[in-house]
């Protein structure tokens, strides 16, 4: 999978892509990350790509020009599944969202500012609009960071066995059940029985059980009716 990502601060891209899983998937070279500074098509010398909205009101609005050169350009090189653009009245990010866009070849991410981009970029180039949650980021780019994070981890050969996705929370509708690890006993507090007992059938029900006792109380909005 390749994603481009278009903002006027790439460098706050640069770390969260430079470790761990990310890093992983980049090394294997089953992702590819190119991050693109908006004002290299900006209007004129001073690197301009913002403006006053028209009719008034505080606040500049991100310029048609640089963002749909910016497109155009990265299009004439190969063709894209979705161009993302992410705004606080986007789609709210979900795992089953991040499982469909893990399946996709190409993607442009596209890093508002202030008070957005112009909508004709909206209406003509954007093919998905992502909220990552109920309140407003300065920017695009950490969302940008917490998407490409959900969908880069799923892809084929980034995780091992150990850590797949299969049993994360919301895989199945459902949040992950408790995890313990030595020691036994800390404090006089005690792991449960059953995952000490080696009996693998009784702890994958209790963990079955766990799961759905845990979405119950944290999350039944997951279970549906
Ligand atoms: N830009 C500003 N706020 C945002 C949010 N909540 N989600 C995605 N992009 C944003």
């Amino acid at each position: 999978m390749r994603i481009d990502i278009i903002s006027i601060l790439p460098e706050l891209l640069e770390s969260p892509f430079s470790h761990s899983m990310m890093k992983r998937a980049q090394t294997k070279g089953l992702l590819e990350i190119h991050l693109h500074q908006l004002r290299q098509w900006a209007v004129n010398e001073y690197g301009q790509v913002d403006d006053y909205q028209f009719g008034g009101g505080a606040g500049l609005v991100m310029m048609c020009e640089p963002l749909v050169k910016g497109i155009e350009q990265l299009s004439h090189d190969r063709t894209y599944d979705e161009v993302i653009y992410f705004t606080p009245d986007g789609k709210t990010f979900d795992q089953g969202l991040a499982n469909r866009l893990s399946m996709k070849q190409n993607l442009i991410m596209i890093c508002g500012h202030y008070k957005g981009i112009d909508q004709r970029v909206r209406d003509k180039f954007v093919t998905m609009e992502i909220s990552i949650g109920d309140y407003v980021l300065s920017g695009g780019e950490l969302a940008a960071a917490v998407v490409t994070d959900a969908i880069g981890r799923l892809l084929p050969g980034v995780l091992n066995d150990e850590t797949s996705a299969l049993f994360d929370s919301f895989q199945d509708d459902m949040l992950a059940p408790p995890v313990y690890t030595r020691p036994e006993d800390f404090r006089g507090w005690k792991v449960p029985e059953v995952l000490l007992s080696g009996n693998h059938r009784l702890i994958d029900e209790w963990r079955q059980e766990q799961a759905m006792k845990r979405t119950q109380e944290k999350r039944p909005d997951l279970l549906g009716d």
